[in-house]
């Protein structure tokens, strides 16, 4: 049995390590329940993103709801790529034509979050660096060649990535500020902490009604064990 278990424990040991990619990933640290955040994180999603991935499993009337905005606000602030507010959040673009640009169709978003997890979106989405050699003149520390062009660069700037050599390999030192952005690297974390929080929502809506249903389940219990508690020494008091 503790072979078993010794053996099952190193198996999980190179996922591990194939999950982060073997690079640091920074802590996202997301909030769902607010939704100012959330807001603010769709309006970066159909702004930069949405133009070439879709998030098709979401539909634009839902994200209204859930994110306590009016239909009319979805469709002035949010509605690019459609009239229709129970439409799906689709892209325009033809797949084909994705492809031929970018060598690979970029991906549906709907479940990225959980597919990759959300420290790895938010450290990608803040990980992209200079590189010559790269169609698009950028690489991403967390996703090697990756085939994004670095879209948000002019809200980020762009940054060169300084390694330094050990033993033979390249080891990242950190990046260095090349050309600035129109935001701060706090106001670009933070930017980028409400996308990476959307696409949380987006891929398990019902987590806000989990989070809040839980919290009253939780009273729930408190309140009851308090009840059952009176009831045992009520039923108990003969006995003794
Ligand atoms: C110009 C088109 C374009 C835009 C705009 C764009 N992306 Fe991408 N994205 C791509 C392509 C192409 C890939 C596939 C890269 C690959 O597989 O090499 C990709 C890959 C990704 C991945 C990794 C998917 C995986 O395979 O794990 C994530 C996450 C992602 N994009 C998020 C975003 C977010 C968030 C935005 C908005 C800020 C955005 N993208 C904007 C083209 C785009």
């Amino acid at each position: 049995m503790k072979k078993l278990i010794v053996a099952l424990l190193l198996a999980l040991v190179p996922l591990l390590v194939v999950a982060s990619g073997g690079v640091h990933l920074d802590d996202a640290d997301i909030d769902v329940g607010d939704q100012g955040s959330l807001q603010r994180g769709a309006k970066y999603f159909v702004n930069y993103c949405l133009s070439c991935h879709s998030a098709k499993f979401q539909r634009f009337n839902r994200t209204a709801r859930d994110l306590g905005l009016t239909e009319d606000e979805v469709k002035e602030n949010l509605m690019f790529t459609t009239d229709k507010i129970g439409d799906p959040m689709n892209i325009a673009m033809d797949p084909e034509n994705a492809n031929s640009w970018f060598g690979v169709t970029p991906p549906d978003l709907s479940v990225i979050s959980r597919a990759r997890g959300v420290d790895w979106i938010y450290t990608y989405l803040r990980s992209f660096y200079l590189d010559e050699s790269r169609p698009f003149g950028v690489n991403n520390m967390v996703f090697p060649d990756v085939g994004m062009p670095h879209v948000l660069w002019n809200l980020q700037g762009t940054r060169k990535a300084v390694f330094t050599e050990h033993e033979g390999q390249k080891v990242f030192q950190r990046f260095e500020q090349v050309t600035p952005g129109s935001m701060s690297s706090e106001e670009f974390d933070s930017a980028m902490r409400d996308l990476t929080a959307f696409l949380s929502y987006v891929a398990e809506p019902i987590q806000l009604e989990r989070q809040r249903l839980g919290v009253r389940v939780l009273l729930f219990i408190a309140v009851f064990f308090v009840l059952a508690y009176l009831l045992k020494k009520e039923y108990w008091k003969d006995v003794h």
